[in-house]
């Protein structure tokens, strides 16, 4: 890695279905154009998603399903540090810090602590404690952006705090405070135009083969003009997923098009909307299947990013005991 460009940090949580499509539009793809400025960290946030996972099998399915798919979407293990959160021991050493100079009302005020106990739900205090383990995560590897979604915003607001606050109580230069950025993130709309999500059954996965997803995208809700009337572009579903996946030139001569009715219908708009949307995937299909099929690949290069994420670690967490008085003599 180059020692002139700032270091980005990414953590990827992994969930219980394998990345779709709204996850690739709206956050894996923007997250790999930001980072090309930057020398970028990224980790598989596997012991964030014990919050809620509860089966083995398949959060340890998940680690590789997200770990594959992020290598296939161009995420390049020579250029990154690509590794597993739980691989580093001084993440959780740094949290129980952290969690000793943030205040409890604050954690109270954690978005989704706060959901779930609005909600009437008896959260597990993983889901309280959250924003210190993210803080440790992020803190950690002296990064200086974390570029994160809108939803993740308040938690990078926290971290930053709390660092602020070790500063404060033990030295400048203790911790690095780094910057929050807002990555670019899309709204991708689903097959029934609400917002793309595994919940709402209205998901394209990512990597199916070329049929089923040709067959899904024909299943796109759209209007109900006849053929030959002018159809409207800009809100629509078809629409709005194509110019996420098109050039400027397709996405100037689909509106044209849709505006000119005639002999161009909603059914056309789909089969363009799924050779772009092939055209972007298609390659990464094959990617894809290659490395999800080689776990032990995926272990390797996971563990020769931890090996380089350790060695900031150490040096991080040497630091941190040294201020607080924890350093242990020799
Ligand atoms: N909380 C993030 C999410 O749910 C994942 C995450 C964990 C993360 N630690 C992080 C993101 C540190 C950025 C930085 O998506």
């Amino acid at each position: 890695m180059s020692t002139k460009k700032k270091v980005s940090l990414t953590g990827v949580k992994p969930t219980h279905s394998a990345p779709h499509l709204g996850n690739y539009l709206g956050a894996i793809r923007p997250a790999l154009r930001m980072a090309d400025q930057f020398d970028g960290m990224y980790f598989i946030a596997d012991y964030h998603a014990l919050t809620t996972m509860r089966d083995p099998a398949a959060l340890r399915a998940s680690i590789y399903d997200v770990t594959a798919t992020w290598l296939a979407c161009g995420l390049d293990p020579a250029r990154t540090i690509l590794y597993r959160q739980s691989a580093i021991p001084e993440v959780f050493e740094l949290a129980w810090v952290l969690s000793c100079v943030v205040a409890t009302g604050q954690l109270e005020r954690g978005h989704a602590y706060k959901a779930a106990i609005d909600a009437g739900e008896a959260p597990n205090a993983g889901v309280f404690y959250y924003p210190v383990l993210m803080a440790a995560d992020i803190v950690l590897y002296d990064c200086d952006v974390v570029p994160v979604g809108q939803d993740q915003k308040q938690h990078v607001e926290i971290a930053r705090d709390m660092a602020e606050r070790v500063n404060h109580l033990w030295g400048a230069g203790t911790l690095v405070v780094p910057e929050l950025t807002l990555s670019d993130a899309p709204l991708v709309p689903g097959l029934d135009g609400r917002k793309m999500s595994k919940s709402l059954g209205n998901s394209v996965p990512l990597f199916d083969d070329a049929k089923s997803l040709r067959k899904l995208i024909m299943k796109l809700v759209t209007g109900s003009e006849p053929l030959e009337a002018p159809k409207p572009s800009d809100g629509t579903t078809v629409f709005e997923l194509y110019k996420l996946v098109a050039t400027e030139s397709e996405v100037l001569a689909m509106r044209e098009k849709l505006a000119g009715g005639g002999t161009y219908g909603w059914g056309h708009a789909k089969q363009d909307l799924y050779e772009a949307i092939e055209r972007e995937l298609g390659g990464r299909r094959e990617t894809y299947r290659a490395l999800r099929a080689d776990e032990a690949k995926l272990d390797a290069l996971l563990e020769e990013g931890a090996e380089r994420a350790r060695v900031i670690a150490r040096r991080t967490m040497a630091r941190v005991r040294s201020a607080i008085g924890i350093a242990r003599p020799g």
